[in-house]
């Protein structure tokens, strides 16, 4: 099937949430993912891992990563991914967001996924609710600027939280903002350390991020 430059779903009219939904389902299978990496690469290998064994129904288009040095690059190099690095700290802002809005646009996603992005991107209206991203907490709380790693970790267990967890949503142009599609609560147990707390999420985003993905590639979010 010949592919429309960009995405498919841009030929039609904005707005109508019905027939994007329709055509969504009846054109994407399996669904073509951009995956936006800043670091480890450890949620876009478990996507890679889900797809691999048939788990989850969707194919890497390619990834992107806003850093050259990182863990992410390598491992996605070696699972046979096409990788492209957009450096954040090679580039101004505006030519930053221009180059990677490019090279999303040249992978022809039909879903872009933020894993461990740690840049912000202003998504073009074209992209608008085409973009989601996994945090490692219960969003709204524990997200925004400077909530990344084991500092979210922290934060919880700071707070005396009985609770973590962590949340699938849509992106807009705030860090950790937008609809959320999906959350997984787990326990804070007596004696958790940022470090056992941040592995307990990890394993809960492990399948509620391919879980997110299956759901809004059957029309379900
Ligand atoms: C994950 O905890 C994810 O929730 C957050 O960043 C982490 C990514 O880890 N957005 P990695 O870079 O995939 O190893």
């Amino acid at each position: 099937m010949s592919r429309t430059p960009c995405c498919r779903y841009l030929a039609l009219p904005l707005g109508s949430e019905r027939r994007r939904r329709y055509l969504f389902v009846m054109s994407a299978s399996p669904i073509r993912l951009a995956v936006l990496i800043s670091g480890g690469g450890r949620t876009l290998i478990n996507l890679h891992q889900r797809i691999d064994s048939g788990r989850l129904d969707a194919r890497i288009a390619g990834v992107i990563s806003s850093r050259a040095a990182v863990a992410g690059v390598a491992r996605a190099r070696e699972a046979g991914l096409p990788v492209e690095v957009v450096s954040r700290r090679k580039l101004d802002d505006d030519a930053f967001q221009h180059c990677l809005t490019d090279a999303v646009v040249r992978l022809e996603p039909d879903l872009v996924c933020m894993a461990g992005f740690l840049s912000l991107w202003r998504i073009p209206d074209a992209l608008h609710s085409r973009v989601i991203n996994i945090h490692p907490a219960l969003l709204p709380d524990f997200g925004g600027p400077g909530m990344y790693g084991l500092r979210v970790h922290r934060a919880v267990l700071d707070a005396g939280r009985a609770e973590s967890g962590c949340t699938v949503h849509y992106c807009d142009n705030e860090y950790d903002h937008g609809p959320i599609i999906l959350q997984t609560r787990v326990p804070v147990l007596p004696g958790d350390t940022a470090e056992s707390l941040a592995a307990r999420v990890f394993e809960a985003e492990c399948e509620t991020y391919p879980r997110a993905i299956q759901m809004i590639a059957g029309g379900a979010a």
